[in-house]
């Protein structure tokens, strides 16, 4: 990606942690452990003394004579440039935070937004705190394998017609499993019908750095973009970035003053150090990192590939309704042929095998790979999932339950907000019929909200989280795990 403009080979931030605690200051500021002095002994033990040291609670711009620009504000500018944004924040509550932050900037009170059905649980708690209303879009489907894809722009085209008040598309690209949508379509129509588009792409740090991989939602016209910079961009877990793109759809001072109401007074430098050296990383070696990891990929697909009930979700699923593209760093194999499911598969090889996948969900489970995955690493998963496959196998093959579709779910009735605010009740499930939820229930896997706050409770509704339950998924988010009992909106009482 270009780095036009400042020189991507700095780490400013790390770099300016680093002199201050390589200089060993005499400190008489917090954090009360002063480098490690005054933590316990096995903590520091355990994550080294190091890691101490370079723990500043009010961050290093607050506590060394900065330069303009501080190190922060530099190591964003770096951050922007690499990621070729207008201008990008760093999180340190994750991608939860930005998803926060887009809906108090784009979703104020009363304001109306499409939002992809199956978001991540951020968005709607977004609108909790921000009091705006969901419109949803259903992403495409694969129900054999009961996997969720990204939105089809003609959905969004009909979507945006029938509200024009929406000026607002929050959409998910690439998903869980490396399927990515057509972004560039739907910034297209978004843009025509006068709307900014959102991507969450926490699942895409690394795009943009590779020509093998789809490109960065940025590059295709997105008007802000996620990137959960931890979960395959190489930063520390619970650091992300928000980039907003060129087009100025979009406020910058307000999305900057709610990302600022939504993080802590004292942000990690741990965290921020490590998305400055994430940014370092990406920019200057990711292209040679992920060529490497690439090359590797191709033998370990067509090892796989060759395992008897496996077979992969892959680049093959390419141009199917919702799929414009595929990230390689996902290995997500479909393993209904070996007779058991995704969640007994993985199961199996985490205590069988000690390998531990990311997820599973009833047809496939999904490895992620990471920038710079080595062979030893990979050669244990390759064996592993050909010992359990023959150690598992049965022939029969498992058939998956079909994904909840959105006329299931029927909308939201009042705001989230004003469900999850309300004055609640608790009811016997099968009394909530009818009642609005205070609650967002989702099954993990796959994580679609079965019910969110605001949406009306349907005997329907309540039939799939049973079956979601009895099919081995938790139930995420339910207030009673057992599933006895439910919140709902306090009805009016005559008086
Ligand atoms: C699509 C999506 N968006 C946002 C998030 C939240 O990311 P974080 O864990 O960095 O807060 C996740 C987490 O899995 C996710 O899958």
């Amino acid at each position: 990606m270009s780095a036009a403009g400042h020189d991507q080979s700095r780490a400013p931030y790390l770099d300016a942690v680093a002199a201050y605690a390589a200089r060993q200051p005499t400190r008489f500021h917090v954090p009360g452990h002063k480098g490690g002095a005054g933590a316990d002994a096995a903590l520091v033990e355990a994550f080294g003394q190091a890691a101490f040291a370079h723990d500043l609670a009010q961050g290093i711009d607050g506590i060394d004579d900065s330069p303009e620009p501080t190190p922060y504000a530099l190591a964003e500018r770096l951050a922007a440039e690499a990621y070729g944004a207008e201008k990008s924040w760093f999180l340190t509550n994750g991608a939860s935070q930005g998803n926060h932050a887009l809906c108090l900037a784009l979703a104020p009170l009363g304001r109306h937004v499409i939002a992809q059905r199956n978001s991540h649980a951020s968005i709607v708690d977004g609108l909790v705190l921000s009091g705006g209303n969901p419109i949803f879009i259903e992403p495409e489907y694969d129900s054999e394998l009961g996997m969720a894809l990204g939105v089809e722009p003609a959905k969004l085209v009909a979507l945006l017609a029938e509200h024009p008040e929406a000026h607002t598309a929050f959409i998910v690209s690439p998903t869980y499993y490396g399927l990515a949508a057509d972004v560039a379509r739907c910034a297209e129509v978004a843009h025509a019908a006068g709307a900014a588009l959102v991507v969450d792409q926490s699942w895409g740090a690394q795009l943009g750095f590779h020509p093998d991989l789809p490109p960065s939602a940025l590059a295709l016209g997105a008007d802000a973009v996620l990137t959960s910079t931890h979960k395959l961009g190489g930063s520390m877990t619970q650091s992300a970035m928000l980039h907003l793109g060129s087009g100025g759809r979009i406020d910058e001072a307000a999305v900057g003053r709610a990302v600022r109401i939504l993080r802590s007074t004292s942000q990690s430098t741990l965290l921020i150090a490590s998305l400055d050296a994430a940014r370092r990383q990406l920019a200057t070696r990711g292209e040679e990192l992920l060529a490497e990891t690439l090359e590797k990929l191709v033998v370990v697909r067509e090892r796989l590939e060759a395992i008897d009930g496996i077979e992969l979700i892959d680049e093959s699923f390419v141009g199917r309704p919702g799929i414009a593209g595929f990230d390689p760093l996902r290995i997500v194999l479909d393993v209904r042929a070996t007779g058991c499911s995704g969640l007994e598969f993985l199961e199996h090889l985490r205590t069988r095998h000690d390998v531990h996948p990311e997820m599973a969900a009833q047809a496939t489970v999904v490895f992620i790979v990471s920038l710079a995955e080595t062979d030893q690493q990979l050669n244990r998963l390759v064996s592993a999932v050909g010992a359990s496959a023959a150690e598992l196998s049965c022939g029969v093959v498992v058939e998956v339950e079909p994904v909840p579709r959105l006329e299931l779910f029927g909308g939201c009735v009042v705001s989230p907000r004003e469900a999850f605010l309300g004055e609640a009740e608790v009811v016997p499930l099968d009394q909530a019929v009818g009642r609005i939820s205070c609650e967002s229930i989702a099954g993990y896997p796959p994580g679609i909200p079965a019910l969110l706050p605001g949406e009306r409770v349907s005997a329907d509704v309540i039939d799939n989280l049973r079956q979601t339950a009895a099919a081995g998924s938790r139930l995420h988010g339910a207030s009673d795990p057992t599933l006895t009992t439910i919140a709902v909106l306090l009805e009016e009482r005559p008086a």
